[in-house]
């Protein structure tokens, strides 16, 4: 029996095993989306840039409990250490990320999981799957122990239009490839999964972070909420990650399935990303209102622009906002975490040694 014929919903690698199917898959079975290597064999990895990113990433493994939350629930708690604004900037923040990490990991899972046919890829994905369970605990860790109203932060994005629009929007994307009767194979439906990935990588992970990143790590430089900047930064550094292989997995995939990438359906990206710009930057007015810490909306909108710019540029696409410089250089150095003190050496020693791998408990 051909396992390609007898599957009714694509190559998942739930096939029954066999004799039959025991075959040498060569590069041309070994593809992004519609691929027939079998999914159990990591052998021969082809693309090789979704297992460096693994890599990378397993070599990055933090937990949100090992930041000392302390100085920033004494801070909270304090009648005047905090401005208004700076205080509607945290509940902004964690009332999106709380929920935006689960939209993400649910979007990997029960959408675009099933529909990836390389391995090495479907790997990195149960990886940064993993990666968004840590960030959504990150977010409530930071929640409970400044003791916010759990109800008032995790109900955001059903009652704050500028959080739930970007909700909202990035779910249409979601919910017809998530149908259990979805595959691919097909121009229309191959272009629904890469117009998916576009907009969770490149606009959700790779626009709708950004306003929330500065305004938290711009507190965090201030010396204010340091171990919630902390925090962020860490995830941040994941993120710039996810961003880096979504990238990479759509280049791959128009290098696969260049017949896809018309002049209408890049028109039609150019859109989307332009519309998650300005979904930000409502999101930037709305949880900064006015100007402080060294930014404001407009500012805020040169940002956006910029990381506009940066995202069409990384899938090939014409930049849409010419001559917008970063105004917040400051980033770009913070998303380096290898400049910093040698948090993550220290950290991957101690995971080898005297954490995870200390199996004798007669050891001291
Ligand atoms: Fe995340
Ligand atoms: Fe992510």
């Amino acid at each position: 029996m051909n396992m390609k014929t007898e599957t009714l919903n694509g190559n998942t690698g739930l096939e029954m095993t066999g004799v039959d199917r025991a075959v040498c898959h060569t590069d041309v079975d070994r593809l992004v989306i519609n691929g027939q290597a079998d999914m159990n064999i990591m052998y021969p990895v082809k693309h090789t840039f979704a297992k460096q990113k693994y890599d990378e990433a397993c070599a990055n493994h933090w937990m949100p409990q090992e930041v000392n939350m302390s100085p920033d629930i004494v801070l909270w708690r304090s009648e005047d250490g905090l401005t208004e604004d700076e205080r509607r900037i945290i509940m902004r923040n964690l009332g999106f990320f709380s929920t935006a990490d689960s939209l993400v990991a649910n979007n990997l899972v029960l959408a675009i999981y099933r529909l990836i046919t390389s391995p090495e890829c479907r790997q990195y994905l149960l990886r940064q799957a993993f990666e968004e369970a840590v960030h959504t605990e990150s977010y409530v860790h930071i929640i409970q122990s400044l003791g916010l109203d759990e109800q008032v932060v995790f109900n955001m994005y059903h009652e704050i239009p500028s959080v739930a629009d970007k909700a909202n929007w990035s779910l249409g994307f979601t919910q017809n490839i998530a149908k259990p009767d979805f595959r691919t194979g097909t121009f229309e439906k191959d272009q629904e999964l890469l117009r998916d990935l576009i907009v969770f990588y490149l606009v959700f992970e790779g626009i709708f972070f950004y306003v929330g990143f500065a305004q938290i790590l711009s507190m965090g430089r201030r010396n204010k909420m340091t171990a919630t900047a902390e925090q962020f930064q860490y995830i941040l550094r994941d993120e710039s990650l996810h961003l880096n292989f979504g990238v990479d997995l759509i280049n791959q995939i128009k290098i696969e399935n260049p017949h896809l990438w018309t002049d209408s359906f890049k028109q039609e990206i150019i859109e989307i990303i332009k519309k998650g710009v300005d979904l930000e930057h409502l999101y930037a007015i709305d949880s900064m209102p006015n100007g402080i810490l060294g930014m404001n909306h407009e500012l805020m909108r040169q940002y956006l622009e910029y990381i506009g710019n940066r995202r069409f540029k990384q899938i090939g696409l014409p930049e849409q906002y010419p001559g917008v410089e970063n105004p917040f250089p400051w980033m770009s150095e913070v998303m380096d975490l290898k400049k910093e003190k040698n948090f993550f050496e220290t950290r991957v020693i101690e995971y080898q040694t005297g954490g995870a791998l200390d199996w004798d408990e007669d050891e001291d």
